[in-house]
Order: structure tokens, then C-alpha cells, then sequence
């Protein structure tokens, strides 16, 4: 590609041709729009740092619901604020837990809206960690129990999809056996596969009060420095019968999407945190990005890394300017 035989302008020269030549592409169809259910009636409440993103009652979270339904948005996943915590997360597998009557609800009045389930403890537990604490840490074995438990709590209220998050080992597996013994086979597991320990977490646990009050994640979610390691979660939740693999959070970690689909030939998803939303909308109350032209361009840097589906906070915006092209 030589100059002046070349001119890489010239495709570039009109529209028409710039949309001709695009090489990915953005639809509503990728999108999965986080939700908080917040126990009680006639709650919502803005999350200071997340503007637009509410914890909310049952009957406003229907509401946003079908109107993301309304959108085109496929699917929502949600995240429990339930009425009491303790050590072992007892409302993360009630049968008439935060989640378990949201997802009847949604169920029954939104029925085309597809509804994931977060399969974590941290939402649930006193000391805000994603497992039973045994010696000071969290203890993996005894937590795949309440892991499955919650899952299949979630399948009898009548989810779609779960997606674990917790980041033990041999949850995926676990959390399967579970879900066939009970007759659950059809329900999809979309696994929080290659998840960091974070910063960009930072607002979701104000969202979902869900801080740990001790110590940090490190001893189950990943280090950020790691790149194999990543490949190696992948692969092992692949074979423990993971049907979506996740990589999260999403901007820092592009490189690490795009290894994944080259490696995996599974549906990707990729998690856009909430730490990586709040910057945008900081920054752009501050008028110093253009909102809606950095929040497509984030949208686009994960579908050009290679995933499929993206879990975002802008979702409605997104399918909105989808709608208006
Ligand atoms: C729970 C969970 C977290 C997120 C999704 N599920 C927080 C954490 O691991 O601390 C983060 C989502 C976000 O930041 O938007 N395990
Ligand atoms: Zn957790």
C-alpha cells in the first residue's frame, strides 16, 4: 500500500462509503442492562455515584424494565438489596428472597424480557464478602453449597439465564449438577469467567452495598497484572459447562477480550463496570467529553475486541441512539 496508488482517504471520503466499509457493528441485540432490586415499596433512590442508576423497589424496577423491553434490550441482570444481611447470605437463597420475588414479578409482567440472576453471596453477607469466612478468608467448598442453593432458588422463581460471579473454583460445575438434578438443564450459565479484582467495582458497591468490611477480593478474583491466568479461567469454566464466558471489567481489559474469543469459540460477554460508567458520566457533566459520541465509541472498542454481548449501564442510551441512527 503505496502513496499515491493508495489513498486510504478515499474510502473515507463520504459517508455512504464509511458506513459500506465499517467493519463491525453495534445492535440492541448485544446489550444487557444491570439492575438493582432494592427490598420494600416505593424506593427509588439514585446512586450518587452512578447517575441514571437506581436502587429500586419491585414495582419501579418492573417499570424500567419494560421500558428497556419496550428498547429492544434482550435481557437485564440483576443484583439484590435485601432486607437484612448476615454471615451466610440467607437471602440470597430464600424463597421469598429480594431476587427470587423480583424475578416472579419480572417474569410475569415483562414475559419477553429475558431475566439474568448475579449468583454471588457478597450482596447477602454481613461482611460484604462473596463466600462463608472460615479463618479469615472466604472458604471455596462451603460456599459452592450456598452458590447452588441460590442458583437453583433462582430457577424455581422462574429465571432465564444465571450468572455467577462469585469467583470460587468449581462453581460452574457445581452450580450445572445442581441445576440438572433439578430438572433445569435449559437454563444457561453465564460465567463471570475472568473477573479482576478491581477498582473500577468502586460504585457498584455503593449501588449494591455491598463493600467488603474486611480486607479485599484478591484471594478469589484475579490479579490484574495476569494475562494466562486468564486463559486458564476461561478454559476451565468452558469444560466445568459454562454456556457465555465473561471477561470484566471492560476497557482496561481489551486485550484480554480479544485473547479470550481467540482462544474460545463460546458467545463472549464483557462487562462495562461501573467504575468505567461513572467516569464517563463525571466527565461529561463537567462538559468536558461528548457523551453520547464517547459512550458509542466504548461500545464499538468491545465489539472490535471480539465480544458479543456487552453488560452496560448505558444500555438505554445506546438503544436509544440505535433507534435514532
Ligand atoms: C458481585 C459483583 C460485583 C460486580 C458484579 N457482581 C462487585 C464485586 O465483585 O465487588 C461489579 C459490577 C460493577 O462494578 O459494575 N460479585
Ligand atoms: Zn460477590
Amino acid at each position: 500500500m503505496f502513496f499515491p496508488q493508495y489513498r486510504a482517504r478515499r474510502i473515507r471520503g463520504k459517508e455512504v462509503f464509511r458506513r459500506m466499509v465499517r467493519e463491525t457493528s453495534l445492535s440492541v441485540n448485544d446489550l444487557i442492562y444491570p439492575m438493582f432490586s432494592a427490598f420494600g415499596s416505593g424506593i427509588r433512590k439514585e446512586v450518587s455515584s452512578m447517575p441514571g442508576i437506581y436502587q429500586q423497589s419491585i414495582e419501579h424496577l418492573v417499570a424500567e424494565a419494560q421500558e428497556a423491553f419496550e428498547l429492544g434490550i434482550p435481557a437485564v441482570i440483576l443484583f439484590g438489596i435485601p432486607e437484612m444481611k448476615d454471615a451466610v447470605g440467607s437471602d440470597a437463597y430464600a424463597e421469598h428472597g429480594i431476587i427470587q420475588e423480583t424475578v416472579r414479578e419480572l417474569k410475569k409482567q415483562v414475559p419477553g424480557l429475558a431475566v439474568i440472576t448475579d449468583v454471588c453471596l457478597c450482596e447477602y453477607t454481613d461482611h460484604g464478602h462473596c463466600g462463608v469466612i472460615k479463618d479469615g478468608d472466604v472458604d471455596n467448598d462451603s460456599t459452592l453449597e450456598l452458590l447452588c442453593r441460590e442458583a437453583l432458588s433462582h430457577a424455581l422463581a422462574g429465571v432465564d439465564m444465571v450468572a455467577p460471579s462469585d469467583m470460587m473454583d468449581g462453581r460452574i460445575q457445581a452450580i450445572r449438577m445442581t441445576l440438572d438434578a433439578n430438572g433445569f438443564d435449559n437454563i444457561p450459565i453465564m460465567s463471570y469467567a475472568v473477573k479482576y479484582a478491581s477498582g473500577y467495582y468502586g460504585p457498584f458497591r455503593e449501588a449494591a452495598e455491598s463493600a467488603p468490611q474486611f480486607g479485599d477480593r484478591r484471594s478469589y478474583q484475579m490479579d490484574p497484572a495476569n494475562r494466562l491466568e486468564a486463559i486458564r479461567e476461561a478454559a476451565m469454566d468452558l469444560e466445568e459447562g459454562a454456556d457465555i464466558i465473561m471477561v470484566k471489567p471492560g476497557l482496561p481489559y481489551l486485550d484480554i477480550v480479544r485473547e479470550v474469543r481467540n482462544e474460545f469459540n463460546l458467545p463472549l460477554a464483557v462487562y462495562n463496570v461501573s467504575g468505567e460508567y461513572s467516569m464517563v458520566k463525571a466527565a461529561a457533566r463537567n462538559g468536558w467529553i461528548d457523551e453520547e459520541r464517547v459512550v458509542l465509541e466504548t461500545m464499538f472498542s468491545f465489539k472490535r475486541a471480539g465480544a458479543d454481548l456487552i453488560l452496560t449501564y448505558h444500555a438505554k442510551d445506546v438503544a436509544k441512539l440505535l433507534k435514532r441512527g
